[in-house]
C-alpha cells in the first residue's frame, strides 16, 4: 500500500522491528505484514465501543484501527484509554474485518503511556475553531488539519533545500542579528542589553549604542538579502533559508511578525532571470507536494468543501485545493508590468463602480484588492507584475532606463496575493548612493554594501519568497497563524 509522509528502507524497517521498541504506523500501512507480532505507540484520535481504538502516531495521516482483546486486556486498563491518551499497544497484525483499512492490530497487551484527564480535557472530539487550537498547542498538532500541515511544512522546507541544493546553489546562513535594515522601512526589533529605561545616554542626548553589547545598535534582521549579495557575488549563486522578523503592526491573516523567508540570490541574473527562477521554483515546490503529501493534501481539500458546503457560491473557492494546485504547475504565470497592471485595474468594472476601497492610478503601491483582482478575476492565475514606481520600492532595486521605475518583480497568488518580492540589484554605485541619498539611508551605514560595488561588482539578481504564505496557499489554510507552530502577532508570543 502506498502511504505519502514517510518513505522508509527496508533496513530501516528491519532495524525498526529489530528494536524492539515500536513498529511506526506508516510502516506498517505501507507494508502491512500480516501475522507479524508489533508494537505501536501513539495518541488515541478516537475509542470506539470501548473496542476499537484509532491510533495515530504522526508518521503517517493515517490512523491504524487496535483492536483491544477484551478477555486479556484488564479493565482497568481499558477504562484509561481515553481520547488522546498515550498508549503503547502489542499484537499480530490482521486482515482488517472493517471497512477503511487494509489492516488492524489485534491487541492483546495495552499500557498507558500518558493518562489524558478526561474531566479537565478542554476539547471534545467536536470540531473546534482554528483560534481556539491556537490556545491549546498541545492539541493543536495532533488534529488531523495541523498535523496534516505541519507534515507538508517539513516537506515544502525539505524540498527548497534538494530544489537548489541539485541546481548548484550553496545554502548560505545570513545573521539573524544585524545592524541594518535591508528593506530600509524601519520595521525592526531592537536587540540589546541595555536595561529598559537605564540606558547610558550620549553627550548628545540619544541613548549611547556604543556601550551596547555590540558596540552598536542592533537589531533582528527583515531579510538576509544584503548579505546575500555578498555570498553571490563569491560563490555565484546562493539561497537563505532563515527566520526574519517584522515589527509592522499588520494584524491580517497574511502578515506574522516571525516568519520564514527563501532568499536566492544569482550573479549574473537579470530580472528576466529572475522571473524564470522564481516561477520554476514556486511550481517544483508545489508539484513536490503533490507526490508526496496526497493523503495530506486530499484531507484538506476535503476539510475546505466542507467548510465552504454552506456558504454562497461567490464566496467558495473557484476549485478544489487540489485542482488549483495541479492548475499553476501546469499553466504558465501571467507577466505583466506596473503600468499594465494600473491600465487593466482603471478600467475594470469594480473601478468603474467605484467598488476599490483604494485609490487606483500610477505612482500607488497596489493593495490586496487590487492583486486580488488581478489574479482570481483577470487572469485567474499567479501573475507576476514587473517594473514597479521607484518611490514605492526598496533602495537596493535596479533603476530602469526610463528613469520611473525599477526592475522589481511581485509574484502574486490567488486568495494570497504578494509570495514572492524579488529584483534586479543596482550594481552601479553612483545611481546606487543617490537612491540611498533620496531615501535618507547614510552610506556610512551601508558602506559594506557599497564596497560590493566597488570591488568586482556585476549584475545579479534574487528574490524572496515568504515561507508561510507559500505553505498557506498548498495547504489551502485560511490564515497565517495557522500553517505556524509558534505564531508571533502583534500582542500575540504564546509558548
Ligand atoms: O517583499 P519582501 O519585503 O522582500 C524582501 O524582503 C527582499 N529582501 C527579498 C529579496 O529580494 N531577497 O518580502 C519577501 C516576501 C514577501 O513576498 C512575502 O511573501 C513575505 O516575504 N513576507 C511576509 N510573510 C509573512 N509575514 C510578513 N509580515 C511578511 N512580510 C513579507
Ligand atoms: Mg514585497
Amino acid at each position: 500500500m502506498e502511504t505519502s509522509s514517510v518513505l522508509k528502507t527496508t533496513e530501516d524497517i528491519q532495524k525498526n522491528n529489530n528494536m524492539g521498541r515500536r513498529t511506526e504506523i506508516a510502516t506498517i500501512i505501507k507494508d502491512p505484514k500480516i501475522g507479524d507480532r508489533v508494537t505501536v505507540k501513539g495518541w488515541v484520535r478516537a475509542f470506539r465501543n470501548n473496542r476499537f481504538v484509532a491510533l495515530n502516531d504522526g508518521s503517517a495521516f493515517k490512523t491504524l484501527q487496535v483492536v483491544i482483546d477484551e478477555e486479556v486486556i484488564p479493565e482497568d486498563i481499558a477504562k484509561r484509554i481515553g481520547f488522546h491518551a498515550c498508549i503503547a499497544a502489542t499484537g499480530q497484525l490482521v486482515e482488517s474485518q472493517g471497512a477503511g483499512q487494509a489492516v488492524e492490530l489485534l491487541a492483546d497487551k495495552v499500557e498507558i503511556l500518558g493518562e489524558t484527564d478526561l474531566s479537565q480535557y478542554p476539547m471534545q472530539a467536536k470540531k473546534q475553531t482554528m483560534e481556539f487550537l491556537r490556545e491549546k498547542a498541545h492539541f493543536r498538532m495532533r488534529t488531523n488539519t495541523f498535523s496534516a500541515v505541519f507534515r507538508i511544512r517539513h516537506g515544502v522546507a525539505f524540498a527548497i533545500n534538494k530544489y537548489f541544493n541539485d541546481r548548484g546553489y550553496y545554502y548560505l546562513h545570513t545573521p539573524i542579528i544585524t545592524g541594518s535594515d535591508a528593506e530600509g522601512a524601519g520595521e525592526m526589533f531592537r536587540v540589546t542589553t541595555f536595561d529598559p529605561g537605564k540606558a547610558p545616554i550620549a553627550e548628545d542626548g540619544t541613548t549611547d549604542w556604543k556601550q551596547d553589547f555590540f558596540g552598536k545598535a542592533t537589531n533582528l534582521t527583515v531579510s538576509g538579502q544584503l548579505q546575500g549579495e555578498i555570498g553571490a557575488l563569491a560563490l555565484g549563486k546562493i539561497y537563505t533559508f532563515g527566520p526574519t522578523f517584522r515589527a509592522e503592526n499588520s494584524n491580517t491573516s497574511r502578515h506574522l511578525a516571525e516568519f520564514w523567508m527563501i532568499e536566492p540570490e544569482v550573479a549574473f541574473y537579470d530580472i528576466y532571470d529572475d522571473m524564470d527562477l522564481a516561477e520554476d521554483f514556486v511550481k517544483y515546490l508545489i508539484n513536490y507536494c503533490l507526490e508526496h503529501y496526497p493523503d495530506d493534501l486530499e484531507f484538506l481539500d476535503q476539510r475546505i468543501q466542507e467548510l465552504e458546503k454552506n456558504m454562497k457560491k461567490e464566496l467558495r473557492r473557484p476549485m478544489g485545493l487540489i485542482e488549483t494546485l495541479r492548475f499553476v504547475v501546469e499553466n504558465d504565470f501571467e507577466r505583466i508590468t506596473y503600468t499594465d497592471a494600473i491600465n487593466l485595474l482603471r478600467s475594470s468594472k469594480p473601478y468603474k463602480k467605484g467598488k476599490f476601497e483604494y485609490e487606483v492610478e500610477w505612482g500607488i503601491d497596489l493593495q490586496s484588492e487590487h492583486e486580488r483582482w488581478l489574479v482570481e478575476k483577470k487572469f485567474k492565475k499567479p501573475v507576476i507584475v514587473r517594473d514597479y514606481p521607484k518611490d514605492i520600492k526598496a533602495f537596493y532595486m535596479r533603476m530602469n532606463d526610463d528613469n520611473k521605475t525599477v526592475a522589481a518583480m511581485d509574484v502574486l497568488f490567488p486568495g494570497i496575493g504578494e509570495v514572492i518580492g524579488g529584483s534586479q540589484r543596482e550594481e552601479r554605485i553612483d545611481l546606487l548612493k543617490s537612491r540611498m541619498a533620496e531615501m535618507h539611508i547614510e552610506e556610512e551605514e551601508l558602506s559594506w554594501y557599497l564596497d560590493l560595488r566597488k570591488f568586482g561588482g556585476a549584475p545579479h539578481a534574487g528574490f524572496g519568497l515568504g515561507f508561510e504564505r507559500m505553505i498557506l496557499f498548498i495547504t489551502g489554510m485560511g490564515n497565517i497563524r495557522d500553517v505556524i507552530p509558534f505564531p508571533r502577532t502583534p500582542g500575540n508570543a504564546e509558548f
